[in-house]
């Protein structure tokens, strides 16, 4: 297979990104109108398989939903819950499986509309579309057998792909990345393009990253609230990790990998050989329309062997820091005592995407720091470095450091945080501040920049995920830009559940990806836009505190 190797072609990962850019033209030359009679189903419906219900009785997760997001990990555990950092190794049970998937992919509020109803799930998805799917691999735990599931949110229950002991395929395709090798079970999350692609066209590739990151920041936090260790990995073989869950990688492929818990002893040895599976699905509509850049995207972003794998995954090599030229101005994060301390359950199950920003309202700027204190760090992922090396090493300055590696900039546009001048500023994470690039009202051109949306425009802040895709598709070739689409979307994900923890709001948002570039010029000259979510305070919390004051 080696001439299929194609991760360091990196024209075919700017050819995708340049031809899925908006911009005012793009959107007004591509007029797409949505075939509601072809809508896809948002669920994956096996025709055969018998539901093996999942325990009900969820529980709130007290942990701070705050705390949650910004710590846990592989290696994590020894440090804050066993302090002599070896035995017992936790080892996840159904309860703790069932509790993870419902906080990360349930159905959390149904909604009814004229045309139907809509599922809501745990986490933000562009369109409520809900393209990615999870999948488990396990060794025998307890209560569940060994086996391959897939979660079906739609009924809440698991349908058994395969049965046995399957870990050591997913433990080969990693090039045995030690938290998947020690994993008693991992989680892998697939992308269905039509389910997305029916919206957003070819642009749902990129969303598969952004949706499974906001769908990673819950499932992350939710394991760190249960005491397991977890660690997101992207450096996989696709075809033996696609082959493994019978998926017709035409339709839908894996995209990332998450080890939950460790055990003592390592995954068995795969068959050499898997037989195929055939299993029979609902048809998500009646047609489907293929997007053939997707496909070419994923092909030319495959890993192909367990060598290809290994050079694939660490950080980025340090960058030289890029000296302020504006003020600093240090973030003023609330204490342990003044923080939210609401619990990680009750936050996700009422985080919801704000639909209409108060623009009287403002976030205070310690509200403001804290959002970005936490939400910036805690990712523990073999593209970000740390714990891949083989050796248990709890000290490693992994990801959860506020200047640790990351692939995303942070920039943003405030327009009313208590104390701090309407502008357009980025985040120095190394120094726990923000610099000014520059003072002004971009009310309006926060709105244009977001697809000519009010959401922008009305919020307290727009926050921008910027990433030299220059330097990561160096460093990581193809694959690199599905890492920094899923980096983004899990600190988005911490984002909304920062907001919603303080009583604000948050909404995702698409945008103009060369006027955002161009607006933080020279600044960010060079760069790409990834990703884009406005905070502030709902217009409808605003209504019912008048309602209830009058
Ligand atoms: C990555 C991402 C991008 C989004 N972009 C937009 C957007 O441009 N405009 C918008 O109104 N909502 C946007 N949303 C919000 C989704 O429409 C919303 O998450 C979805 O309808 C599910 O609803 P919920 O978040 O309230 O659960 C986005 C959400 C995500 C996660």
């Amino acid at each position: 297979m080696a001439a299929a190797k194609r991760n360091q072609e990196t024209a075919a990962g700017w050819a995708y990104h340049n031809a899925t850019k908006h911009s005012f033209r793009s959107v007004r030359d591509n007029v797409h109108f949505l075939d509601w009679s072809n809508k896809p189903l948002p669920f994956k419906i096996y025709r055969t398989l018998d539901p093996i219900e999942l325990p009900r009785e969820v529980s709130p997760l007290g942990m701070p939903a705050l705390e949650a997001i910004s710590k846990g990990g592989w290696g994590a555990e020894e440090k804050t819950i066993f302090p002599a950092f070896h035995r017992p190794f936790p080892t996840p049970d159904l309860k703790d499986l069932a509790q993870i998937l419902y906080y990360s992919a349930g159905v959390t509020k149904i909604k009814q509309y004229p045309g139907g109803e809509i599922m809501f799930r745990a986490a933000a998805c562009t369109g409520a579309l809900y393209e990615i799917e999870l999948y488990l691999v396990c060794g025998d735990l307890p209560e569940l057998e060994a086996g391959v599931y897939h979660f079906s949110p739609h009924d809440f229950s698991l349908r058994r792909l395969r049965r046995g002991d399957y870990r050591g395929v997913i433990a080969r395709a990693t090039a045995r990345e030690p938290s998947v090798t020690s994993a008693p079970v991992t989680i892998i999350c697939t992308g269905t393009y039509w389910r997305n692609a029916w919206k957003y066209q070819a642009r749902a590739y990129r969303h598969f990253g952004w949706d499974n990151g906001t769908m990673l920041a819950n499932l992350m936090a939710t394991a760190t609230a249960l005491n397991l260790p977890a660690r997101v990995v992207m450096g996989f073989v696709d075809e033996d990790v696609n082959c493994l869950l019978g998926l017709d990688a035409d339709r839908e492929v894996a995209f990332s990998i998450v080890s939950l818990g460790r055990s003592s002893q390592s995954a068995p040895e795969s068959p050499a050989e898997i037989e195929r599976l055939t299993l029979e699905t609902e048809p998500l509509s009646p047609s489907e329309v293929d997007y053939p850049a997707m496909r070419e995207m994923h092909a030319a972003s495959s890993l192909f062997d367990e060598e290809e794998v290994r050079q694939w995954r660490g950080a980025m090599p340090e960058r030289e820091k890029t000296e302020p030229q504006g003020r600093l101005i240090p973030l003023e994060p609330f204490g342990k005592d003044e923080m939210s301390r609401e619990g990680l359950g009750t936050v996700i199950l009422k985080r919801g995407s704000t639909r209409r920003f108060d623009r009287r309202s403002s976030l205070s700027f310690e509200q403001f720091s804290t959002l970005l204190y936490f939400s910036t760090r805690g990712i523990p992922a073999d593209f970000l470095g740390a714990a891949t090396s083989g050796t248990l090493n709890p000290t490693a300055p992994a990801a959860t450091a506020p200047g640790g590696p990351h692939l995303n900039q942070i920039y943003m546009i405030v327009h009313a945080v208590d104390g701090l001048e309407p502008g357009a500023y980025a985040l120095d994470r190394e120094g726990q501040a923000i610099e000014m690039i520059r003072a002004g009202e971009f009310r309006r051109e926060a709105g244009y920049l977001g697809l000519e949306q009010a959401l922008p425009a009305e919020a307290a802040a727009t926050i921008f995920f910027i990433a030299d895709l220059n330097a990561i598709f160096e460093r990581f070739g193809n694959r690199g830009y599905r890492a920094a689409q899923l980096e983004s979307g899990i600190i988005g994900g911490k984002i909304y559940l920062s907001a919603y923890a303080q009583g604000g709001g948050a909404s995702g948002l698409t945008f103009y990806d060369d006027d955002v570039i161009q607006f933080f010029s020279p600044r960010a000259e060079g760069e790409s836009a990834i990703f884009q979510v406005a905070i502030g305070r709902s217009a409808k919390q605003r209504m019912e505190v008048v309602q209830a004051a009058t």
